[in-house]
């Protein structure tokens, strides 16, 4: 049997909702909760420069209540790794972050960026964070994670959500591809972005990959038939994929 694939539920779009009123409702931190009482084995929570969706007392709420282990999304900066430092996670998602754009729109160029990227791992990996660099599911960037000695990847998966047919079959053996390789070379390979009801079973699918992160399409998917309700069904059709 493959290994046990874990659900990582990102809580980002919870916090999205509470910020249109700017009070306190719906709250991320009981959404994480929710998130681990229906089986999600991690929450994951980007913490953005501009704080449009978490803020920073929520990852302070989220290390002192949550049981499950807390996934930082983080951009590579001082600020970040500052934060991060502090509140040490379980671990840590080094992503590209543009002010402008709407979500996370591409993959981090680990091999283009080497030099910066460096001390970032080094430092988390130091205060035993495990560090995990949001890439495409190219090569060239998991030889950079390599080099970086990231334990961990995620592959992006947002090309292969948006597009159809045989550009869809060649970008999901590409990511398979791509976490055969990283596993071979002791780089342990997580996906997300887009993920669905839809399209999750294919990528469900890869033997090597160990984690999925998942968040818009369950945070939509609660206003019809509940957060734990969406969570649970997610979790049914990633194990009866394996
Ligand atoms: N993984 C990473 C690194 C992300 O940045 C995001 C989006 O914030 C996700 C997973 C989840 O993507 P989605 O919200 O589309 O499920």
């Amino acid at each position: 049997m493959t290994a046990h694939l874990r659900l990582g539920v990102n809580i980002d779009h919870v916090a999205t909702i509470r910020n249109a009123r700017g009070g306190d409702h719906p709250d991320p931190v009981r959404a994480a909760f929710a998130a681990a009482e229906a089986g999600a084995d991690g929450v994951t929570a980007h913490l953005r420069e501009d704080r449009r969706h978490i803020r920073d007392e929520d990852i302070s709420r989220l290390m002192d209540r949550l049981s499950v282990p807390l996934n930082l999304e983080m951009a590579a900066t001082e600020e970040m790794l500052e934060i991060a430092l502090r509140h040490r996670p379980h671990a840590a998602c080094i992503v590209p972050e543009k002010r402008e754009e709407r979500t996370t729109e591409g993959g981090l160029d680990a091999a283009g960026q080497d030099n910066h990227l460096l001390p970032f791992v080094a430092r988390l990996s130091d205060a035993g964070i495990r560090v995990s660099l949001f890439i495409e599911p190219d090569p060239r960037q998991i030889e950079a994670a390599l080099r970086l000695r990231a334990p961990v990847v995620e592959f992006h998966t947002g090309r292969y959500a948006h597009l159809e047919g045989d550009s869809r079959a060649e970008e999901l053996r590409r990511i398979a591809e791509s976490a055969a390789l990283a596993a071979k070379n002791g780089i342990e390979p997580h996906a997300g972005h887009g993920l669905s009801f839809d399209n999750v079973a294919p990528i469900a699918a890869i033997p090597h990959l160990r984690e999925l992160n998942i968040g818009h399409f369950l945070v939509g998917e609660a206003i019809f038939t509940g957060f734990e309700a969406g969570i649970r069904r997610m979790r049914e059709l990633m194990d009866s994929a394996r």
